[in-house]
This record gives structure tokens, sequence and C-alpha cells, in this order.
């Protein structure tokens, strides 16, 4: 069903960490063009349970390519789910009302089973993912629960990615290689184009909600009724605007429950790192644009090519910027 290889690409050494590492290539085996990189622990322990997990018609899922403006989506998704509950949202951390499935799969030394806990998970089950669709559980295409998708461009993508594998993942190496593994679609989780897509292609399924970073930077309002009318809630338009505070890039960043401090810590100890150094506010500049300031005219050369690739018009998906 898979084919597993080993990226010959000398890059992808160099961008592997202590806590990501040894990454293979699993590419689809009647259609090479999906593929995906991941470290090989994932391969071991969790393709395919992940493959042949029970999928329940009321989960949430939310799926995107790593920094897409997941963690944003996510508190927006179950506020909006949960009755607008300020009291549970700001005592339990997102990472537990809404984990993230795969994590156990992809870190090394990471304390916590993160499959099975989305699996035990009471329902309805909020499950956070960056697999790619043909890596995704079988039922999800039959069951169909509500997926929100959400895309973002890939310049402030690669950059966001970059300062997470820096600070999170214990990445040592330069900017302009992380970049190049990027666009070669060696990174973890590339290829990102493809990622984006292949959900493209699908979004238009009525259990399908496709999203942008852009969208809810630029109009949260707008974005905020999109999403509640996918879920079926109706909240006031004094409600809404209440919400949009509490999603907002200053609420959010000062949010613990929200800004993965825990998560960060358990990352930081499990690379050998000192916890307590506070180096990473993992919600950083939440800017559209914010490549402009820190790409070098090479690597934002490298990026246009990656922008323009000939698959995205085949697919008649265009990024915003
Ligand atoms: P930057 O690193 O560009 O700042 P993910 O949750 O998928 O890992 O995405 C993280 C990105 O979303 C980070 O981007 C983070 O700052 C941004 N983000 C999180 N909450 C945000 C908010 N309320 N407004 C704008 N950006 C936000």
């Amino acid at each position: 069903m898979y084919k597993i290889e080993v990226p010959k690409e000398e890059i992808v050494k160099r961008i592997e960490t202590n806590l990501m590492t040894d990454f293979v290539k699993i590419s689809a085996e009647d259609d090479p063009t999906q593929f995906c990189i991941m470290p090989r622990k994932f391969v071991d322990q969790d393709l395919e349970r992940v493959k042949n997990m029970e999928i329940y018609e009321d989960d949430i899922w939310v799926v995107t390519y790593p920094k897409c403006g997941t963690t944003w989506a996510m508190e927006m998704i179950w506020m909006i789910n949960n009755n607008l509950d300020y009291e549970t949202s700001m005592t339990v951390n997102l990472e537990d009302r809404f984990p993230f499935m795969e994590l156990i799969g992809i870190a090394t030394g990471f304390p916590t089973d993160t499959f099975e806990y989305c699996k035990n998970k009471p329902r309805p089950r909020y499950i956070k993912s960056h697999l790619p669709v043909f890596l995704l559980p079988d039922q999800l295409w039959t069951v169909k629960p509500k997926i929100i998708y959400v895309a973002r461009n890939p310049k402030d993508t690669a950059v966001s990615w970059y300062h997470h594998h820096k600070h999170m993942h214990g990445y040592q190496g330069s900017k302009e290689d992380y970049i190049q593994a990027f666009v070669k679609d060696l990174m973890m989780y590339s290829p990102m184009n493809e990622h984006i897509t292949e959900f493209w292609k699908i979004r238009n399924e009525p259990n399908i909600l496709f999203l942008f970073f852009e969208d809810m930077k630029r109009n949260l309002d707008q974005e905020v009724k999109k999403t509640m009318i996918f879920l079926d809630k109706n909240y006031s338009q004094d409600e809404i605007d209440k919400l949009c505070k509490h999603l907002s890039f200053e609420s959010i960043k000062d949010n613990k429950m929200v800004n993965k401090e825990v998560e960060i810590q358990k990352l930081m100890e499990a690379s050998g790192r000192d916890p307590a150094s506070k180096e990473f506010s993992f919600v950083r500049k939440g800017q559209v644009g914010g490549y402009k300031k820190e790409l070098s005219a090479e690597e934002n050369e490298m990026l246009d090519e990656y922008v323009n690739c000939s698959g995205l018009e085949k697919a008649e998906f265009e990024y915003k910027f």
C-alpha cells in the first residue's frame, strides 16, 4: 500500500534534530505523486493504526499543513461548538481539549501516547492532525465527520515553520538550509503544495470547510460566521464580537491555555534543553507578509518558484498574500 524510502538528499540529515529524526518518504504505491516526509517512528508505530482508526460522525477534525493557523482555528472551532464556554477555555489547555493525534509518532521521547488519547476522548472528539489526505484514517471519507482545513501562503508558513523547528524542535542549522529543504519538499510533512491542493479538490464536500489564515487575519468576524454556520450554531453579534476579541492576536498571545506553554516545556525537556528558558512564544508575529522582513532575496526567490509551481494551476488553487 505504501512505499517507504530514505531520501538520498544530504540536506535531509542537516535539518533533522534529536527530537524529529530519521526522516523517510512515505509514498502511496498506486500514486507516487502522493507522498509525505515523516520520521520513521511514525511509520513503525502510527501509520497503520491511524489508517484503521474508528471515526465517529460527531468528530470534529482540524487538518492543516503545520504553521497555517491551526491553533488559532482550533480555539475558534472549540469555542463555537461549545456554546462559547469561556470558563473551560480559560482553564483547560487547548492541547487537552483538541489534541494533536500523531504527535507521539513524530517526536522522539514525547511522554504521552497522543493517538490513544485522541482515540479514547469522550465524544464529540476534537482532533488535530497535520497528515495529508492519503495518510488520514480511511473512515474519514466514509463516515464524513466535520473537517476544517486551514491554508496559509508558503512564504509566511515556511518562516513560521523555521522558527518553530528552531525553538520547539531544537534545530540548530541555518535558515537557508531550512528553506531549501522546504522548497525541495524534504521538510517534515512536505510537500505543502500537494497537502493543500488535495484538500482544495474536496473543499465543496458538505462536511468540509476550507479556510485561509489570511482571511481570518483580514476579517475574523466573517470567518467566525462562516464557521458558525458550518457547525450549525447561531450567536448574536455581541457574542461574536466578544469571541473575536478572545481570538485576537493580543489575547491569544497572553492566553496560557492556547499559547502552548506546557507543550513547549515538554518538547524542550525531550530535546535536552532548559525548559525554564522562555526563548520562544508560540504565538509569534501572526502577520500576513511578515516574511518580507525575514527572508533574504535568494530565499524569497526560492519560495517564489515554489508558489508558482504548475501543480497549483492544475488544481485551480491560488495562495493569498
Ligand atoms: P507566526 O509564526 O507567523 O507568527 P499553527 O498553530 O498552525 O502552528 O500556526 C502558528 C501561527 O499562527 C503563528 O504564526 C502564530 O503566531 C499564528 N497565530 C496564532 N494565533 C494567532 C492570532 N490570534 N492571530 C494571528 N496569528 C495567530
